[in-house]
């Protein structure tokens, strides 16, 4: 796990294949603009104050898998969004402490089913002093089961563009599976 902003910046080289090469698969479907997109939210996103992130690595030290994420800012419209009912302000009040976002997550098609994501989410939130984690995932791909499974729940659903799918926002409070108490 590194929160140092330059070792956070070189690993771009070993999140940009990684990042392509998933989010080609169903049902993302993103192409070379979508990457674009991606390297350049990456750029704003790991000089955040309490940027983590965390690289799988296979037996011969090849990247496998990332999860990064962040806190949100206590001026984050994460929450406005909502296509469902709103969440009661104490629930939406940010204070940029309270909340971690789980802002990517990814395995390499080949080293799946290893328990290489389970590791990276522990591996990501382990010292998060965060309340709570909160996360958006497409419901139509396995990873909506797979973020319940880890103990996820949901909160309403979202679309963060025009035009783009419809996403879940999810959120788990303290104590995290498998994290600190
Ligand atoms: C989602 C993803 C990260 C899971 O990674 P993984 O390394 O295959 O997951 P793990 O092997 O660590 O699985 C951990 C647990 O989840 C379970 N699991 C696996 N897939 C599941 C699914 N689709 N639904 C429910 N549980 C699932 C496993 O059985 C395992 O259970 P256990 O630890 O309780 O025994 C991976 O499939 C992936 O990168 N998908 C594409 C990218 C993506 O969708 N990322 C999320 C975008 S927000």
């Amino acid at each position: 796990m590194t929160t140092d902003r330059t070792e956070a910046r070189h690993a771009l080289d070993d999140l940009a294949p990684i990042y392509e090469a998933v989010f080609a698969e169903p049902p993302y479907l993103e192409g070379p603009r979508d990457v674009a997109d991606f390297l350049q939210r990456y750029q704003h996103e790991h000089a955040v104050p309490g940027f983590r992130l965390v690289v799988a690595r296979d037996d011969d030290g090849q990247a496998a898998g990332f999860a990064y994420g962040l806190p949100l800012s206590s001026t984050t419209g994460w929450w406005t969004g909502l296509l469902d009912a709103a969440p009661p302000p104490d629930f939406t009040r940010e204070d940029g402490r309270r909340t971690f976002v789980v802002m990517e997550l990814a395995v390499l098609a080949e080293h799946r089913g290893l328990g290489t994501g389970r590791a990276l989410h522990t591996a990501l939130l382990d010292g998060v002093t965060a309340e709570r984690v909160t996360l958006t995932v497409r419901p139509d791909g396995p990873a909506a089961t797979w973020y319940q499974h880890l103990g996820y729940t949901l909160v309403g659903h979202t679309r963060p563009s025009n035009g783009a799918p419809v996403y879940q926002s999810m959120v788990m409070q303290r104590p995290f599976l498998d994290g600190p108490e």
